[in-house]
């Protein structure tokens, strides 16, 4: 699809704003390491970072989240359009509260958008940890399909922290998705565990193993990587800078061997790259490193003077200097515009604005509506309405309680739940007390009627017919999802 934004960008503002102006299909990879929602606020030479989310908070948090004033629409936006990702972060808001539930919204409306400015061929990464790692991969499998699921890679670091009654705490979690069956993957080497074995040497001369179905393994080659990448194994075989020389002093900088692997993996050259998280730009480096074009968004007011420090490629005693002089604003401004031009990177404070809403794509995604509003409809609600539509009536036998009384008649299910009957209105059926203690949990309503006219039980000629009331209780029950009012308390109270 038509790119309406330019190659190398970096956009110092709010991803929510880029991703809804970036036209579809334009991406062809997602490398990203959002907030961790880990409620620690870390402080550091380059920054103040709040990684806390707080829901329906105000004025305690920095600006930079403006959580209240947003976020009735996003959840309005998942409930109307995306049933199962709604239900994921209901889930959490049960097991974890609603601070969770705050942040998986905020990461969410990002992700729907993400996943539709990817191309067809194109993959998502997805950098949390254990605070929230397996509440996001629901989302992520409810936004790109769990078919679409490639790899749960985990990170495992020498550094971390942990209480003392329990293990150290020592790994991340990396989410790869695939936006369609069409992706493509670049096979990724380590070094062989154990060099020895590869003790036969070819024509060539490169040192090989055998194994038992005869297939050669060269140890040039390496040794196919795993889902578990342990930092030291990596730094080795790519024998990359220390990282100590990479790092920048920001707390929550990545190491560039990571995303290297990630780029080379889910990547070709000349391929865009987007961080929509980007921090102090550890993707870009990389990205721009193999010769990817690359589109950075952090909304930290310090991005460019991370982004561009680091192309400059900056000693760690340089960058102090730099801050330094940063504190002079119109310095800091000469500076960035003068390297900005010399690093041939476009600067952006405001949204592409998307030109594509007229060309084909594939289509976004669908809205589902699930079979099963259950926060909607209480039990005596679908009673009311079943027996509102089909009388005062049993749809076992035909009984007609005295005076119309309701309360000879239960709500049961058409078709039990033991064989995948669902409770949404559509399976409801209304039975009299016998019928009901008749009817066990294995039995379907026409297996009852048989039951009954056996027993010669049925009391009247013509019974509700079960085909056309499901098929009514259907339409009603879609048409009630649809005139959920906003205003609607999703979450309850
Ligand atoms: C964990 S850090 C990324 C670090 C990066 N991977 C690196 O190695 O430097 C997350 C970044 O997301 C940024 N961020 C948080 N919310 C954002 C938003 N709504 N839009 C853009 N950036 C945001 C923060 O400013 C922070 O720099
Ligand atoms: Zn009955």
């Amino acid at each position: 699809m038509t790119q309406n934004f330019l190659d190398n960008t970096l956009y110092e503002m709010d991803n929510l704003l880029v991703l809804r102006g970036m036209n579809s299909e334009t991406v062809d990879l997602i490398a990203t390491d959002p907030p961790f929602n880990t409620k620690r606020n870390r402080a550091s030479s380059a920054g103040f970072y709040v990684d806390k989310w707080k829901w329906g908070d105000t004025g305690i948090l920095p600006d930079q989240w403006k959580w209240n004033e947003v976020h009735p629409k996003w959840l309005e936006e998942i409930k109307d359009n995306h049933k199962a990702l709604y239900y994921a972060i209901d889930a959490a808001k049960q097991c974890q509260g609603q601070d969770t539930a705050a942040f998986l919204c905020f990461l969410s409306v990002r992700l729907l958008e993400m996943h539709r400015i990817l191309k067809t061929t194109g993959s998502l990464y997805l950098h949390c940890d254990p605070t929230a790692s397996h509440y996001i991969k629901m989302c992520l499998d409810a936004i790109f399909g769990k078919k679409n699921f490639k790899n749960e890679i985990i990170w495992h670091y020498q550094a971390g922290t942990g209480p003392r009654t329990a293990f150290k705490r020592k790994h991340d979690s990396i989410y790869f998705y695939t936006k369609s069956s069409k992706s493509y993957f670049n096979r990724q080497a380590k070094p062989v565990v154990n060099p020895a074995r590869y003790n036969k040497i070819d024509e060539q001369g490169r040192a090989y193993d055998v194994n038992g179905q005869g297939k050669r393994y060269y140890l040039d080659e390496g040794q196919t990587c795993g889902d578990v990448w342990t930092y030291i194994q990596e730094k080795q075989f790519q024998q990359l800078n220390s990282q100590a020389k990479e790092k920048t002093g920001a707390p929550d900088q990545k190491p560039l061997v990571l995303y290297e692997r990630i780029i080379k993996a889910s990547s070709n050259e000349g391929d865009l790259v987007l961080d929509p998280f980007c921090g102090c730009a550890t993707t870009i480096i990389a990205a721009k490193d193999l010769n990817r074009r690359w589109i950075g968004i952090d909304r930290r007011a310090d991005a460019r003077f991370h982004i561009i420090t680091r192309l400059m490629g900056v000693s760690k005693k340089e960058r102090k200097r730099l801050e330094e002089l940063a504190k002079d604003s119109n310095w800091t401004k000469d500076f960035l515009d003068k390297q900005t031009a010399k690093y041939e990177v476009h600067y952006q404070t405001k949204p592409p604005t998307r030109t594509d809403k007229s060309e084909e794509t594939a289509p976004e995604l669908p809205n589902v509506y699930v079979a099963e509003p259950e926060n909607l409809l209480t039990h005596a609600t679908m009673k009311e309405i079943l027996i509102n539509q089909f009388g005062v009536e049993c749809w076992g036998c035909g009984f007609q309680p005295p005076d119309k009384d309701e309360r000879y008649l239960h709500l049961d299910h058409i078709n039990p739940k033991s064989s995948g009957g669902t409770n949404s209105i559509d399976n409801r059926s209304i039975l009299c007390q016998p019928c009901n203690s008749t009817k066990s949990n294995t039995m379907t309503l026409d297996g009852l009627r048989r039951q009954n006219k056996r027993e010669k039980l049925i009391k009247k000629a013509q019974l509700i017919d079960i085909r056309s009331a499901v098929s009514w209780a259907r339409d009603h029950m879609m048409n009630l999802i649809r005139q959920t009012p906003h205003q609607y308390n999703l979450f309850g109270k």
